[in-house]
This record gives structure tokens, sequence and C-alpha cells, in this order.
């Protein structure tokens, strides 16, 4: 089948050459697939700085076990953004707890440290402290931490940085996903790095981890025979998409120059069009630009540049619909300030893959500069 599009939004950058040694690599471990395992968490800790790691199956796996091992259970409350990919808050229903929402700030568009400690106070008043804090850092947009964390800290509250597209962005130049008590990222297709399915979780704390492998690999007991005294999982990462994330592992700092460098020439080629605002760096985070996005000043310019660049097949994606307008969500509490909605309405993902060509941009640049030329 053709593919839709010609140029896509954020294909992997995965080419048969790393396929190809990831395989003989794989053979090579086949008696002891463990050991690719291992050996892609220590690279993984290295990068970040993380203490521990647990690779497994998925960013939404690690997500899951992330709610157990904070012991999050049905009734309990958990806070979590507006502003993301439904994954981050389908965990907590995963667990029988409920989500309780939060709008994001214009900053990052992430999560609104003013309205954070409305809810937390909000719930307090009601007798129902929160269990926890998810944060995402989304599309590689570090989250504005300093701010977040002592609200945290204040209330005891331990957090859980959803950092699944965030691999390589920084805050005070120390990795995302290093500051909460446990943090996660994705190594599914679309990410900085692939799996072709996969993710981490991290942690400081060597009980967390060790913890989280024992729920992961069907909380077997260490006995002659099964023992199973609770419920356990099969999220374990294999042996062959450790080797794939190991060979691209030694490329992740271009590959992040290189989405660094797509965004900057976004702007460059763009920045005169005034309908159009870039989100900026926000010091001290640093993105990894995982996505290159932008705000449109008048909200249906959004849908038709979209089906402007969709008729040259080029593909653009609408920003996330908030999790408090998704009808599965609708129905827990939300502390909301209209930000998530506008950028919602008003926003695109223009394509940002490593993969990306000069030529390829070029041509999505002159999509959007032939929009505005021919739709004012
Ligand atoms: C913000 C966010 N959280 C969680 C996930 C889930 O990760 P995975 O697809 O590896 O399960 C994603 C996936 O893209 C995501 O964007």
């Amino acid at each position: 089948m053709k593919d839709k599009y010609k140029i896509k939004l954020v294909p992997p950058d995965l080419d048969r050459q790393i396929v190809e040694n990831s395989l003989e690599q794989f053979s090579d471990s086949i008696k002891d697939p463990n050991r690719s395992l291992r050996k892609f968490e220590s690279t993984i800790c290295d990068f970040t700085g993380s203490r521990f790691a647990l690779v497994v199956s998925s960013g939404t796996a690690a997500l899951h076990l992330a709610m157990l091992l904070l012991d999050i259970k049905e009734e309990d409350e958990v806070i979590c953004p507006t502003f993301t990919f439904a994954a981050t808050i389908n965990t907590i229903s995963y667990v029988g707890a409920h989500p309780v929402i939060i709008d994001s700030e214009r900053q990052t568009w992430n999560m609104d440290p003013e309205l954070l400690v409305k809810a937390i106070e909000d719930r307090v008043s009601m007798n129902k402290l929160p269990k926890a804090v998810m944060i995402t850092h989304t599309y590689g947009m570090p989250a504005r931490l300093d701010e977040l964390l002592e609200i945290c800290d204040h209330y005891n509250l331990p957090v859980i940085e959803d950092a699944a597209g965030s691999l390589g962005s920084s805050y005070n130049e120390k990795s995302v996903g290093t500051f909460g008590e446990i943090g996660v990222i994705s190594f599914n297709y679309n990410k900085i790095i692939t799996t072709a399915g996969g993710g981490v979780l991290l942690s400081h704390n060597p009980k967390h981890i060790e913890r989280a492998q024992y729920l992961a690999t069907q909380a077997k007991l260490p006995h002659d025979f099964y023992v199973h005294e609770e419920i356990g999982y099969n999220y374990q990462l294999n042996g062959f998409a450790a080797e794939l994330g190991l060979n691209q592992f030694s490329t992740l700092k271009n590959r992040i120059a290189k989405k660094r460098a797509i965004y900057r020439r976004y702007v460059e080629a763009l920045d005169d069009i005034e309908a159009i605002k870039f989100l900026p760096e926000s010091t001290p985070g640093v993105s990894n630009r995982w996505l290159t996005t932008i705000t449109l000043e008048n909200n249906p310019q959004a849908k038709a540049l979209k089906n402007h660049l969709e008729e040259k097949s080029i593909e653009a994606r609408f920003l996330w619909n908030p999790m408090h307008r998704q009808p599965v969500f609708k129905k827990f509490p939300s502390y909301l300030s209209g930000v998530s909605d506008d950028l919602f309405s008003s926003g695109l993902a223009l394509p940002s893959g490593t993969g990306l060509e000069i030529d390829e941009q070029e041509e999505v640049i002159n999509g959007v500069r032939e929009f505005f030329e021919t739709s004012y």
C-alpha cells in the first residue's frame, strides 16, 4: 500500500544496517538475553544520570508500574496534566484510582504550578489529599520543575515524571525523568530512539527498580517452584529490542542536535509570518525538540493549514486534544484555565523526524508560506 504522506510527521529513524547489526548482536546473546537488557539499562543510566533503570515493553507499562510502586489504589486521587497523551492518565485508571486534571501554563505548555496549588488545596479541603502528581514534559519541553517540585515537596507528594518523548531534554543541565521519585521514557516508533515498542522506568531508589522488575516478570517469588503472592505482569523488554536501542544510543547526541536544528530552521524561515508563534526556549529547561510545534493566531487556520499541507502529501498533526475533553475522562475533577483548549484549537505539529532531509523541510516551509500568501 502506498504511504499517505511523502513527508511524515515523525517516522522512526531506523535503517537496515541498524536492524541487521542488532539481529547479529541479539543472536550472539540469545542464551543470555538479560545481558542485552542490563547493558541497555546501564547505557540509559550513564546518559540520563539516573542511578537505576528497568527497561520494559512500553512507556505505558512503565507508567503502570509507577502506579503500583507508589501503592496507588482504588479511589486514590492522582494529579495529572490535561495536555498530554491518554497513556499518562489511562494508567491512573488501570489501578482504579481517579485522575484530578490540571491545565497548562503558556510558557512551556506543561502543568500550571498555580493551578496545582489550587487543586491540592481544594482536594485537601475535601479531605482527599492526592496520592501522587504526574508531570508530563510535553513534546520534549521540560515543565517548570523548580516550582512544581517545590509544591509537591511542600505537600509531601511523590512525583512521577512522564518524559515519554523527552529523552535528551534537560532542566538545569540534568536530564528530565530523573527529578521525580520515578521517571518514564518511551521508545515507541515515533520517539527519538525507538526499540519498535519499549520504555524505561527510571529511579534513584533501588527498591523501586527491584520491585518493578519482580512485578514486570509475573511476580514470581524465588522458590524451586512458582509461588505468587501478588498479581504480576509480563512487561519485560525483549533482548532484540534492547540491541536496537543500544545501536541507536551511540547517535543520540547527534539526533538531539538534528531535532534542535530542525526547530531552528523552521523558526528562521517562518518567523516573519506574524500569525505563527513558536514555543520558545524556556531556560533552565532545554527541549530535545522532539516535535516542532506552532500555534496560529486565528484558530480555524490550524485546520486549513493542516489540510493545505496534506494536499502536498505533508503530514501535520493537531496538538493534544486535552484529557478533560475526552468522553472517558470528563467525569473527573479538573482545574482549568483555557490554555490547553487554546493550544488544541490553534496548534499544529510540523514534520520533525531526525531523518528529515533539508530539501524535505524546505518543502514543508514552502507549503506553510504558500498557505499564508494565498489565504491573506
Ligand atoms: C506523553 C506520553 N506518555 C506516555 C506515552 C506512552 O508511551 P508508549 O507508547 O511507549 O506506551 C506516550 C507515547 O507516545 C506519550 O506521548
